[in-house]
């Protein structure tokens, strides 16, 4: 029995990679690893192969960019081809980007079962274009194995039958646990003249805080403000980077030496800057959870978030985008008031072993099928 793994943007790559080497591992099935190239620059893509141990595609689609009918569309032509060629058992998609609902679509119309992993997840905010994501993947999806309870709860209300769904726990957090003591060995602090606790991060890339220039410059604000008081390191996202310059930003950053634009960083650097960080201040979903597992303070720049479990039980706290209050909490958190939390159930580093044991269970794999 065979299972297809569709990967395509940045986020994606951290929680493919444990259930590709789990299954390996086991040596129960088959398995074919298909890039869509929906990232694609060597900082957005590469390093992460590298850096996770992940071998390379078996399959490279190089769909690149465009807007979303475009690159979900150019996605699908393309996956279709390689079902047809590969038939396989299994589809697994990951996360909420294009490319998981793409490979969702694709499947469901060809008779092909879809695991999604990380499924469940809601802001109830259709305005994002990864709730639409989320939604329908779930939807089509036969096997949703979910990293949170609420996220089971959130199926359930939907009318899912409750023998689909599976509390697997959060697979991105196997990655970052078998990989952190290797990232606060690299000299990455070192480099950026940084002390462990002696700095914030920040990362912004969600259309609705970079494409709209009043909220992005805002943000900035906030930013310039918080620097005053402790180094910002900021990676950059392309798309960001590219907001910055067309919206004529770039003037307020020179201003506020304190605030730090880098390049993208790879899994390993990024998970050194993190875990030692005082404070971390994002819009994305995935890091809202790495701060969580460990234990750094976390402010949410969005009005909503699909990872309450962050801030029922963990370090994170959804601020909104106004500076004002973004700056208040900042100083709170950096006053040593910062939140504190637990580690959520099933975030245990284990997560990719329960979904290669599920997966072989529904497949009833037969090893003498496989080929590798
Ligand atoms: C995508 C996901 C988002 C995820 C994010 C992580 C969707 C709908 N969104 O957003 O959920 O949080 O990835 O990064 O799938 N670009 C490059 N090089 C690259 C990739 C992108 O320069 O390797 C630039 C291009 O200008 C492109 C823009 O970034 O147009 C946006 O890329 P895209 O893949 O459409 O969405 P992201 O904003 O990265």
């Amino acid at each position: 029995k065979k299972v297809l793994h569709i990967v395509g943007a940045r986020p994606n790559f951290m929680k493919a990679a444990p259930i590709h080497k789990a299954i390996a591992g086991r040596g129960q099935l088959a398995q074919v690893l298909v890039h869509t190239g929906q990232h694609y620059d060597v900082k957005m893509s590469d390093v992460f192969f590298t850096d996770l141990g992940m071998p390379a595609p078996d399959v490279y689609l190089g769909i690149g960019s465009g807007s979303h009918a475009e690159q979900t569309a150019r996605t699908m032509i393309e996956l279709e081809k390689v079902f047809l060629k590969e038939k396989p058992d299994l589809v697994s998609v990951v996360g909420d980007v294009n490319s998981t609902i793409a490979g969702a679509l694709v499947a469901s119309k060809m008779g092909i079962r879809i695991a999604h992993v990380e499924a469940g997840l809601r802001s109830f905010d259709m305005r994002m274009p990864e709730e639409v994501n989320r939604i329908v993947t779930d939807r089509l999806a036969d096997l949703l194995l979910t990293p949170s309870p609420d996220a089971d709860a959130n199926l359930l209300k939907e009318g899912v039958d409750p023998s689909r769904i599976h509390f697997v726990g959060n697979v991105m957090i196997d990655t970052l646990l078998t990989s952190k003591a290797r990232a606060e060995q690299l000299p990455t602090l070192k480099e950026l003249g940084l002390s462990p606790q002696g700095y914030a991060v920040c990362t912004l890339h969600r259309a609705s805080n970079v494409d709209d220039p009043k909220v992005l410059s805002g943000l900035l604000s906030s930013l310039a403000h918080i620097s005053a008081r402790l180094p910002v390191i900021f990676p950059v996202h392309p798309r960001t980077r590219k907001m910055l310059a067309d919206h004529g930003l770039s003037g307020m950053l020179e201003r506020s030496p304190g605030l730090r634009l880098v390049e993208p960083m790879g899994y390993l650097e990024f998970l050194a800057l993190t875990s030692q960080a005082r404070l971390i201040l994002t819009d994305s979903g995935g890091l809202q959870e790495e701060s969580t597992a460990l234990g750094v303070p976390c402010l949410t720049l969005r009005e909503n978030t699909e990872r309450p479990i962050t801030v029922e039980q963990g370090t994170n706290l959804v601020v909104g985008t106004d500076p004002v209050r973004i700056t208040e909490e900042a100083e709170r958190a950096l006053s040593g008031q910062g939140k504190q939390g637990r580690i959520p159930e099933k975030w245990d580093g284990r997560s990719a072993e329960r979904i290669a044991e599920l997966y072989e269970r529904v497949l009833g794999a037969d090893p003498s099928e496989l080929r590798v």
